[in-house]
């Protein structure tokens, strides 16, 4: 099957994101092309945009991450999948200002959203990456490089037989694992009930993961996300109750 991986993501004139999932064989799901309506930014954020993505930001490739230059200094590196509108990132980022920022997420809109507020808010410790967050931690991150790896409400794919899209499971457990240094965190929220009890079936699938549960008072990174995200507030609105989970790779 095409995959596409050169250029994942494309502009549509119409419509919503799209997203095709590609099914090649690998052990965990990957995104295959992205395509996005135009003219999603408005002026003031496209404008934004141009000034500062190229020092903020990049397009998933093939280039592993140098931190130290990327971040103007070594530290400990957080990556963040599906940042979304950077709700967490921007409310966690001052709280924790020697840790190293990655946030990842293939919409574009919630990314200029992120990079407005932090550098409104003068944050200087967040970077952005465009891209399928699993594709990122493979071909960008060193292993055994992380500090912390964040998830917070995840695409629930409620249909069973959209399972299989979730990002909790035991390939992409194994890959993040890899890519967390000893000692690392990783942590996941969701209000998803149904996707809560698909995460506690695996909380112990990745042998290099111990589980930890929540809370967990001696986290070496932080672990308070500091607000409710967007999709939290609808959640509790609807009153979903929040799981949280954290491991620490061994
Ligand atoms: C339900 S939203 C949650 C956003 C944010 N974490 C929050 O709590 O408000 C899920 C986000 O994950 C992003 N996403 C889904 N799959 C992804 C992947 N494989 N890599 C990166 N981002 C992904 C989506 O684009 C979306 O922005």
């Amino acid at each position: 099957m095409s995959t596409n991986l050169e250029h994942p993501i494309g502009e549509l004139p119409h419509g919503r994101p799209q997203q095709t999932i590609v099914d090649d064989g690998r052990d965990y799901p990957r995104l295959g092309t992205v395509s996005f309506r135009r003219g999603t930014l408005t002026p003031r954020q496209q404008e934004l945009w141009d000034e500062k993505w190229p020092t903020y930001g990049r397009i998933l490739d093939d280039d592993v991450i140098s931190v130290e230059d990327w971040f103007h200094r070594p530290g400990p590196t957080i990556l963040e999948i599906g940042s979304g509108t950077g709700t967490s990132t921007v409310a966690m980022a001052p709280h924790e200002p020697n840790a190293n920022i990655i946030a990842v997420d293939l919409y574009k809109p919630g990314l200029a959203k992120l990079l407005g507020a932090f550098i409104r808010e003068e944050i200087e410790n967040i970077r952005m990456i465009r891209g399928d967050g699993v594709e990122v931690l493979h071909r960008m991150i060193p292993p055994a490089s992380l500090a912390g790896v964040r998830i917070f409400f995840p695409d629930p794919w409620p249909k069973a037989r959209h399972h299989k899209r979730r990002i909790i499971q035991s390939g992409t457990l194994h890959l993040i694992a890899s890519r967390l240094r000893p000692g690392g965190v990783v942590h996941v929220a969701t209000d998803h009930a149904g996707y809560a009890e698909w995460i506690d079936e695996r909380v112990n699938v990745e042998p290099d993961l111990e589980y930890m549960g929540w809370p967990w008072d001696e986290a070496p990174i932080l672990t308070d996300r500091q607000l409710t995200t967007k999709f939290e507030n609808r959640g509790l609105k609807m009153d979903h109750t929040i799981r949280e989970y954290l491991w620490r790779r061994k």
